[in-house]
């Protein structure tokens, strides 16, 4: 049998107001056409603001429509607003945003099969939310991972799961916060294989307790060390999966038909 191949795309950023990455994702799209993968998954931030502004939304499924595979998506912060991992976040998620998103982009977790692996797709960003979706998704993913035992399963969501290790304490913007991480692990057990994040716009792998973690690259921009500490590599790009029955091979591809921008390049953008 092939393998089940998926191209994972990340912070693509997108808005017809503010279109300074929409070039890329052109790029992108013209060699999503060539791969013509089984699959192609936006792991958020898909757009510039669609927290605030719900054309940045509407215009971003625009751009994915016209690709000609299958396409799934789950939200990052910038499309539905952050989870809130401390007091006071701004923009946080809520139900109208989260409706927003689900109008355009459909359902914010998903589980499908990729040959003899299992894909689920979580909206890591309403953990804390406290929102009646968070309770609804808790048991959506007891059901899929009941579902999917003994089958291997990739996960896909916006934010990293941890920086090091799964036990770590530290609450941060950048990672899933503690305790949702650790319930997110203990339903997917043993089976889980490789968990596919975006967020960092920096690419990094790393295996622990015998799980891969992809961070993929952002297609439209890196941050200057100046905004962001290295903590992988800063350039765009995107990941090819190969899911084999007995393994997945992982690939990071930095093509030279997308520019390499770093946010420095656009004062308008996220300066606050
Ligand atoms: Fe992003
Ligand atoms: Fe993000």
């Amino acid at each position: 049998m092939p393998p089940f191949r998926v191209i994972h795309i990340s912070d693509t950023h997108l808005s017809r107001h503010r279109a300074w990455f929409v070039p890329n994702f052109q790029a992108m799209a013209g060699i999503i056409s060539d791969v013509y993968p089984d699959l192609v998954v936006n792991t958020g931030d898909i757009s510039f603001d669609g927290a605030n502004r719900e054309d940045d939304l509407a215009f971003s499924r625009m751009c994915h429509a016209r690709l000609d595979v299958p396409f799934c998506a789950v939200p990052g912060n910038h499309d539905v607003g952050d989870n809130p991992w401390s007091p006071g976040i701004a923009p946080a998620i809520t139900e109208p945003r989260l409706g927003r998103y689900r109008e355009q982009f459909g359902p914010d977790h998903w589980m499908l099969d990729a040959g003899h692996w299992v894909l689920i797709g979580l909206n890591v960003q309403l953990f804390g939310s406290g929102l009646p979706a968070e309770t609804e998704q808790w048991t959506f993913l007891t059901a899929a991972a009941a579902k999917a035992r003994g089958r291997p399963v990739a996960l896909f969501v916006h934010k990293p799961l941890f920086h090091e290790r799964a036990d770590e304490a530290e609450v941060s913007h950048r990672y899933v916060p503690p305790d949702h991480r650790g319930r997110v692990l203990d339903l997917l057990g043993p089976g889980l294989q490789l968990v596919a994040s975006g967020h960092v716009h920096q690419h990094r792998r790393l295996r622990v307790d015998g799980i891969a973690h992809c961070w993929a690259p952002s297609t439209a921009f890196v941050l200057p060390d100046h905004r962001q500490p290295r903590l992988g590599t800063k350039h765009i790009g995107y990941i090819d999966y190969a899911f084999h029955e007995d393994r997945v091979d992982v690939r990071v591809v930095e093509p030279s038909q997308l520019t390499n921008h770093d946010l420095d390049e656009f004062p308008e953008a996220y300066q606050h």
